[in-house]
């Protein structure tokens, strides 16, 4: 029971690596706040981590609205007394040459994949710097990182939450806020839904550990940055569970 008893908000908690992630922290004994855009997938994951005997509130809401991500999250602290924990995982992927990319195509992934993450982190911080503590983890891409053909915006994107994890480290540090990212390689996720067989195949041949990621491979990396004294020492991290995609 690593989080017994914290209270964690995490959006893109609909599916994939946020759903895993709030059933991992279900499971360590944290209340929940789930929020994604998606209502019937957010009930299902409310399911699951009701049965781990937690609270958990659900909130459909577009992370890239600034206004209702500020609402769900004051309502957190409101309601429950406290934001200890807010994991940032909701997000989205396209593809496309940079030669054919309509702008709002760039526009639509920054706001998602990027902008989305400035927004929890604006309207989470002042609570957690009034309460004297917090963590807040982000999660990017091994994208970021290295880039990836055809996808210039979400490379761009994740490299961008990389930065914002860095900066709102040094600033959130001093006043017991813990801010850091989780970098995954490619996780069997909705996500990758749209990828050809022939891309999986050549993809997993490059990776040094011949294989995707799952979901329950990620969750725990984010126990551990939430956790204490585990978690303690982490700041401004990117934490790379990636089949040695990338080694920087
Ligand atoms: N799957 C991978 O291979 C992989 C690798 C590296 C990083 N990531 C990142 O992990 C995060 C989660 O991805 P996943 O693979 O679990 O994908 P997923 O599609 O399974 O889950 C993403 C969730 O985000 C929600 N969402 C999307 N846009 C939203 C919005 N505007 N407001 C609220 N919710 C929104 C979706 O409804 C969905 O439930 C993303 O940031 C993704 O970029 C995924």
């Amino acid at each position: 029971m690593l989080l017994k008893d914290k209270i964690a908000l995490i959006t893109g908690a609909g599916s994939g690596i946020g759903a895993a992630i709030a059933q991992a922290y279900a499971d360590s004994g944290a209340h929940l706040v789930l929020a994604d855009l998606n209502g019937d997938a957010l009930e299902t994951t409310r399911a699951r981590c009701e049965a781990q005997g937690v609270q958990v509130r659900t909130a459909v809401v577009d992370v890239t609205d600034s206004d209702a991500t500020k609402t769900v999250i004051d309502d957190c602290v409101a309601e429950l007394g406290r934001l200890d924990i807010l994991v940032n995982a909701a997000g989205m992927l396209t593809e496309a040459p940079l030669i054919d990319m309509d702008p709002a195509l760039w526009h639509q992934m920054i706001s998602v994949d990027l902008t989305s993450v400035f927004l929890s982190c604006r309207w989470a911080t002042p609570h957690m710097v009034a309460q004297g503590s917090g963590r807040i983890i982000n999660i990017a891409s091994q994208l970021g990182i290295k880039g990836g053909e055809s996808l210039v915006h979400y490379s761009a994107a994740k490299a961008g939450v990389i930065g914002l994890t860095k900066a709102l480290a040094r600033e959130m540090a001093p006043h017991g806020v813990l801010v850091n990212a989780i970098a995954p390689g490619p996780v069997e996720t909705p996500l990758l839904a749209g990828i050809t067989e022939e891309w999986r195949a050549a993809k997993q041949a490059e990776l040094p550990l011949r294989r995707f990621g799952t979901v329950e491979e990620i969750a725990p990396t984010a126990v551990l940055l939430a956790s204490e004294p585990g978690g303690n020492l982490y700041v401004g991290q990117v934490l790379g569970p990636n089949s040695g995609d990338v080694m920087p």
